[in-house]
């Protein structure tokens, strides 16, 4: 009889911002976690401060996913895969496109060749709201039947990835083989883990919230706002901040959801779609002055033209899986969120 909550679960993407948060609280609820990255946007001294917390729980594999032999080694054993790797900037996929297309799909093709291969059966993907493109004002908040149709590169890419994960999930099926698999489309992930072990940085930084800390911080100058005559209250675009404690959290009711499903008859017509969001919506300029009053700094800021591929407004209805899991956001103030991303960055000014 199979255990009914996995326990070994490999993270990939797990030296990330969001890859090393999730691998955090496994550890911490005594999962056994193998990590698979392959440091080109990830921390060395992210796995270090995860090996601390765990050292004979945490395996860690450098490895590119596309590499299917180390891949498919590391996946032995494994009950279930949480997916994160991935390039993730909006603004860098429209100057790159081929190579957010070449990398994020052909690491998840990768991913289930090696899940095949090895007999795992379950995966959560890191989808993500830019799936859904520019939705029109009557579809904010937006629901998971929302049409997707993404305005960037990354957007495509990640669309990509469902439908691909769809796929395999329906041929495994028809073969008789067990197979489940959510996606878990993100809105804007921000703070950090409050006891301070990890924490959000990016190289090269392209994301808000850390950029109004680097400014805070004197290590830049003014964070340039992209375009203040967007069509919204102040001019400039709003997103939907979720906690990543909180984004981690749905990840485990997720988890233990698909995996206990994954033989379940009758699975094919029922996707675990869900978005991650909190309902809520706030501004560019709202941010940056939560940065201000968090930092009791000046953070000077202009505004610049509009970045490409930013759409306007993006709002999850986090209805659906409150609904069907109970999870809901704990965390809903974009300055609690800020303190604790401050906290973080405070202790480590130069990130990791
Ligand atoms: N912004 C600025 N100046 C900056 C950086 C960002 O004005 O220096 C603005 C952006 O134009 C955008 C908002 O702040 O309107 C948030 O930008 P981020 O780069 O922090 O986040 P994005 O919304 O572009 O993208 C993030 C993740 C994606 C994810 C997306 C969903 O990076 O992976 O959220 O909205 F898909």
């Amino acid at each position: 009889m199979p255990s009914a909550t996995p326990d070994h679960i490999l993270v990939t993407g797990g030296a990330g911002f969001i890859g090393s948060h999730a691998a955090l609280r496994l550890l911490e609820t005594g999962h056994r976690v193998t990590i698979v990255d392959n440091l080109s946007r990830g921390h060395r001294a992210a796995i270090s401060a995860l090996e601390r917390v765990a050292p004979d729980r945490l395996r860690f594999v450098e490895a590119d996913l596309r590499a299917t032999g180390p891949l498919t080694a590391a996946l032995r054993g494994v009950d279930l895969v949480l997916h994160f790797a991935a390039l993730a900037y909006v603004g860098e996929s429209v100057d790159q496109p081929l190579r957010y297309y070449r990398t994020n799909i052909e690491s998840t093709l990768s991913l289930l060749e090696a899940m095949d291969a090895a007999e795992v059966d379950c995966v959560v993907l890191s989808s993500t709201c830019a799936t859904y493109g520019e939705p029109p004002d009557e579809a904010i908040p937006i629901r998971e039947s929302c049409p997707q149709s993404p305005v960037n590169p990354y957007g495509r890419s990640k669309l990509a990835c469902e439908v691909i994960i769809r796929d395999w999930r329906v041929a495994r099926r028809r073969a008789g083989r067990a197979a489940s698999a959510a996606f878990l489309r993100y809105f804007n992930v921000a703070g950090s883990d409050r006891s301070g072990r990890v924490g959000e940085v990016h190289r090269p930084e392209t994301h808000l919230i850390p950029i109004c800390l680097e400014v805070a911080l004197g290590q830049r100058d003014r964070l340039s706002i992209f375009g203040d005559d967007w069509p919204t209250p102040d001019g400039t675009c709003i997103r939907d901040y979720v906690h990543v404690e909180d984004l981690v959290d749905a990840h485990l009711v997720v988890a233990r959801d698909i995996y206990g499903r994954r033989s379940a008859p009758g699975e094919l017509a029922d996707e675990r779609i869900f978005n991650i969001g909190t309902g809520q919506g706030v501004s560019v300029r709202e941010v940056l002055d939560a940065c201000r009053r968090v930092t009791g700094r000046a953070i000077p800021a202009s505004v610049a033209p509009r970045r490409a591929g930013d759409p306007p407004r993006l709002i999850g209805s986090p209805e659906r899986i409150k609904s069907l899991l109970g999870w809901e956001a704990r965390h809903r103030s974009i300055e609690g969120m800020v303190e604790d991303a401050w906290r973080w960055r405070r202790a480590h000014p130069q990130g990791w």
